[in-house]
């Protein structure tokens, strides 16, 4: 094997050409449905292993044909289950134990211009939904109320459940005429306390409406309801030959709706863009209930002002998406990925720049973690291996490329491989050999969120900071805090975006008084941004000074009290109450 693609193989090399080995799927992975009950997973287990062994797949995107396929032979793993058992996902987290709600949960005093919801009104609601859409279970409700970090919790005596938008209209026709507020939810993965009630909002959750609505296959437009699952359009799409232009990590549980409303980035980012560009149409229900039927199919409109733009990334503050139209790039027939370990900060950002022109159109991922990210991964989840036995390294690059062309796609990217480790760029190298290691990879980087949670408090930064800066603001952090905190940085490097956390036991404010304002002020004097894609939430809202001017904000408040004037949308977030709400 030994020269492959014109590369002088050095020891660490080869490793490429052979691969890790590789790294059987655990029957020990299990499923958990929202109601945290396990399942074993075993079966879709061995059915993934008899197929990786046989090289049936190789790829990412063809494991999407494969979980179609094997959905259709055994009715007990459900659709969703496979991104449990991928990547447990969000849903096994559900599991986790409520734990206490500490000094980083924000609170805001609750605006008195709101009502309390009486007896009347929840027979009203029960009018139009249905007995069993106007929720007051005490389990339904306290998962409505609590978000995925376990971190804010509100107190919401109410979750409705609409099916249609004729329902959501009906909604909040009443509630702005009672002036009750809500929080809209999606699937309830918002970072930043978004997806939850800060005192007695209302919650309506859009899960019931989960349909796709078309799809065309000459152009790859897909028109859908704002309730359906990424990840279960992405199954659809693979059937069709087509994927979503969206990837994340919350993907088995996070919905078209909750991404469009925080304009979720994620791993694909860096070669689809920004789902400004993306969507191309939505319809909207306003505060008052009226239907603002803006869902075209058309890649080029302009009649007007662009007006679904305001609506993505506006994190449920000015209206509630019911129905999406995106644009679905197709399904290459070729992907790889490399999980890379580098020996400096500098030596990422080169290699990005390097791979940028050497990989040009096939470059799909670039992400990046550092050394006590991955301690944090190998030390708090269960079944990840480091694909370099006990060897750390300050930084592990992963770098996806998608093409269409498998041969000249591979050339290409071992060429480059090769070159940057005669360069000294990369200190080691794998490449995934099989659907198994290609999971197992990404599930070291994805898998940071999640081990965070499961290690105790976790102070969450989400920063766009100029590239050659990114990873200074994490060594600052880390001399501040010294030992009393573990100090991570990742991200998706090829967006500039880097995800700063900082781990400790339990939540304490000494630590969060040597965080903030420093994060912030820090991130604003290095003309970086506060939220690269996770939005403002709860947690932000009266920090976004930091990275937009007082006039932008007063616009963008004049916006809200045009389209909401009673405030009624999702209050206390992404814009200070006081600009907004009457007290
Ligand atoms: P929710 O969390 O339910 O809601 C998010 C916000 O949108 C809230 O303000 C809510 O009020 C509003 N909203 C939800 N649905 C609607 C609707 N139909 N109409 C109007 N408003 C609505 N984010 C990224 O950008 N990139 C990542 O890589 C990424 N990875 C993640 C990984 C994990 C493990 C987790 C837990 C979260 C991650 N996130 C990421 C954060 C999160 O923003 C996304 O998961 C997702 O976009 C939220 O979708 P959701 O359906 O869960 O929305
Ligand atoms: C990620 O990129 O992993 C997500 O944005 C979640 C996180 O920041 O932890
Ligand atoms: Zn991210």
């Amino acid at each position: 094997m030994r020269g492959r693609g014109g590369i002088a193989a050095s020891r660490k090399l080869q490793r490429w050409w052979r691969g890790c080995p590789s790294t059987a799927i655990s029957d020990d992975f299990f499923v958990s449905g929202r109601d945290g009950r396990r399942m074993s997973a075993a079966p879709l287990a061995s059915a993934l292993n008899n197929v990786v062994a046989g090289g049936e797949f190789s790829n990412r995107s063809q494991m999407f044909h494969l979980v179609a396929r094997y959905k259709g032979t055994n009715p007990l793993m459900k659709l969703r289950d496979y991104q449990s058992f991928r990547h447990d996902s969000s849903q096994r987290t559900l599991g986790l134990k409520l734990r206490s709600f500490g000094s980083a949960s924000i609170k805001v005093p609750r605006s008195t211009t709101f009502s309390k919801i009486n007896t009347e009104d929840i027979c009203h609601f029960r009018a139009i939904l249905g007995e069993k859409n106007a929720i007051q279970d005490e389990d339904r409700l306290s998962a409505a109320n609590s978000d995925w970090m376990k971190k804010y919790r509100g107190s919401s005596q109410l979750l409705l459940t609409p099916g249609s938008t004729e329902e959501v209209s009906q909604i909040l026709q009443y509630c702005d005429s009672r002036q009750i507020a809500v929080v809209p939810q999606g699937g309830n993965t918002s970072l930043v306390g978004g997806s939850v009630p800060v005192h007695d909002e209302v919650v309506i959750n859009i899960s019931r409406m989960n349909k796709i609505i078309s799809f065309d296959p000459v152009s790859g437009i897909l028109v859908c309801d704002s309730g359906c699952i990424l990840e279960n359009i992405g199954v659809f799409l693979a059937n069709e030959g087509f994927i979503m232009p969206l990837d994340l990590g919350a993907k088995g549980s996070c919905q078209i709706g909750g991404n469009v409303s925080t304009n979720a980035g994620g791993l694909r980012f860096l070669r689809y863009g920004s789902l400004h560009g993306n969507i191309l149409g939505l319809e909207v229900v306003l505060a008052n209930g009226s239907v603002i039927d803006m869902l075209s199919t058309l890649r080029k409109d302009n009649t007007g002002y662009d007006l679904k733009q305001l609506f993505i990334g506006s994190e449920g503050t000015l209206g509630i998406i019911t129905k999406v139209s995106v644009l679905t790039p197709p399904l290459l027939a070729s992907t790889n990925l490399v999980f890379l370990g580098c020996r400096d900060y500098l030596s990422c950002q080169k290699l990005l720049m390097e791979g940028r022109k050497a990989l040009g159109e096939i470059i799909s991922a670039f992400e990046f973690m550092d050394c006590a990210s991955m301690e944090m991964v190998l030390n708090h989840l269960e079944g990840v291996r480091n694909p370099f036995s006990s060897s750390m390294y300050d930084f592990y690059v992963l770098i996806e490329t998608t093409g269409s062309d498998e041969s000249s796609d591979k050339l290409k990217l071992e060429t480059f491989l090769g070159k940057s480790m005669e360069k000294g760029l990369i200190d080691d190298g794998v490449i995934a050999q099989d659907m198994s290691q290609t999971l197992s990879f990404w599930r070291l980087r994805e898998g940071i969120t999640e081990a965070l949670v499961k290690a105790g408090a976790v102070y969450k930064y989400d920063l766009s900071i100029p590239i050659q800066k990114l990873y200074d603001i994490v060594e600052a952090m880390r001399t501040r805090l010294g030992h009393s905190a573990k100090v991570l940085g990742y991200g998706h490097l090829g967006d500039s975006n880097l995800h700063l956390n900082i781990s400790t036991a339990a939540y304490d404010d000494e630590v969060l008084s040597k965080i903030e304002p420093f994060v912030y002020e820090w991130t604003a004097a290095n003309r970086g941004s506060i939220s690269a894609e996770h939005g403002l939430g709860v947690m932000k809202a009266d920090k976004i000074y930091y990275s937009k001017t007082p006039e932008a904000v007063n616009l963008m408040a004049a916006v809200k009290r045009l389209l909401d004037p009673k405030g009624i949308l999702n209050p206390y977030k992404v814009l200070p109450s006081s600009l907004v709400l009457p007290n």
